[in-house]
């Protein structure tokens, strides 16, 4: 044992007190005094080690000091020896149905308190033991979870400016095509809206409608290779121009294409198939029906709207009905006629979100009307 036990005394007599002090003095304990039980309560505080409790006091009797002492979680596990000139079988139960541990019978014996200290003083010792190893545990574990949790906090932001830097990427380059295309960001945000709208009224999965809305912004990428002299032309393209003009979606392909990333795997077929039409007659490959991908198809609908709905150098933006009976014309030619259906049966939201985004945005647009035919 390394540092000394504290011992609390808790006797009416004091003699009996000075006794057992002494007694503990010589085995190399302290002690604390008391005498009467609401002191002893009291004095528990004290860190002590030990009770030694006589039995018969004026007031609270020590039967009643156990049961308050065991009723007190902070310092209910102390050991406590009653000492006791009581030495009848119902004394001794009813101190054990109380609480106590063991027992002194009085007269004093030294070797007696010896012993009988001894032991309880040790198991006092391996409880405090495992209750600061305990505590330590707790400790470190909280921290260690506070640690994680910190860890874990941390990645999930890193991952979150990733992905944010990654669409903020994509959304750049799409605009940089765009803009070489006297088009503006507005053009591709409204059109990847629509292309949402679609996506949800066809009741694709949450995570699909999000990467549609983000992958659509790259279906003009390729017009990055398209020559300015074609590109801003105000005057109609002839054939070889036209020739030129097509190969926009190739190009497109070309850059987004072998990405691991699904994202860029969208915007790959985005902009491979958004000028394909649904009897064959488009490009580059001139697909028909369901062999242009699904969001080839959506985002064919959504692009033409927003180019027909929106104002260019050299065309005024058609109203929404002359752009949908426009489309319409285009039903099961141009457009997969279900996908127009659909489109045209969640105008109100197509035409809250244009509504919406013309509030701040000058209208600039991208196709031209002669590629619509
Ligand atoms: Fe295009
Ligand atoms: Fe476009």
């Amino acid at each position: 044992m390394n540092k000394p036990k504290r011992i609390l005394i808790v006797d009416d007599v004091e003699l009996n007190r000075e006794l057992l002090e002494g007694i503990l003095a010589a085995l190399g304990h302290e002690s604390e005094m008391a005498e009467d039980g609401i002191e002893a309560l009291a004095k528990l505080k004290l860190d002590i080690d030990l009770v030694l409790l006589d039995v018969q006091m004026p007031g609270m009797d020590g039967y009643e000091v156990v049961r308050r002492i065991r009723q007190n979680s902070d310092v209910s596990d102390i050991p406590i020896i009653m000492v006791t000139a009581l030495t009848s079988k119902e004394d001794r139960l009813r101190a054990v149905e109380a609480g106590a541990n063991d027992f002194i019978t009085k007269p004093i014996d030294k070797i007696e308190v010896r012993v009988r200290t001894a032991s309880l003083l040790k198991m006092k010792e391996s409880q405090d033991i495992i209750r600061h190893h305990q505590a330590d545990l707790e400790i470190k574990i909280e921290q260690r979870t506070s640690d994680l949790r910190e860890a874990i906090q941390g990645m999930i932001e890193a991952q979150r400016t990733t992905h944010e830097a990654h669409l903020d990427t994509i959304r750049r380059l799409a605009i940089a095509a765009e803009y070489k295309d006297q088009n503006t960001a507005a053009h591709i945000k409204r059109m990847s809206f629509y292309c949402a709208v679609l996506a949800r009224a066809l009741n694709l999965a949450p995570g699909e409608v999000e990467l549609i809305l983000n992958a659509s912004p790259m279906h003009d990428v390729g017009k990055i290779g398209t020559p300015d002299a074609i590109l801003i032309k105000p005057d109609k393209l002839d054939e070889p121009e036209w020739r030129v003009m097509r190969q926009h979606p190739t190009i497109g392909g070309e850059i987004l294409r072998d990405s691991p990333h699904e994202l860029l795997q969208a915007g790959a077929i985005i902009a491979l198939s958004h000028h394909e039409k649904w009897d064959g007659s488009g490009y580059p490959k001139g697909l028909s029906g369901q062999d242009i991908p699904l969001y080839g198809r959506i985002c064919a609908i959504a692009d033409v709207f927003d180019a027909l709905t929106s104002e260019r150098p050299y065309k005024k933006s058609f109203t929404n009905d002359a752009s949908l009976d426009f489309m319409k014309e285009g039903r099961g030619k141009h457009f997969d006629p279900k996908l127009l259906d659909l489109f045209i049966e969640n105008l109100d939201e197509v035409l809250a979100i244009q509504e919406e985004q013309r509030k701040n945005i000058q209208i600039e647009t991208d196709l031209d009307v002669e590629e619509l035919r």
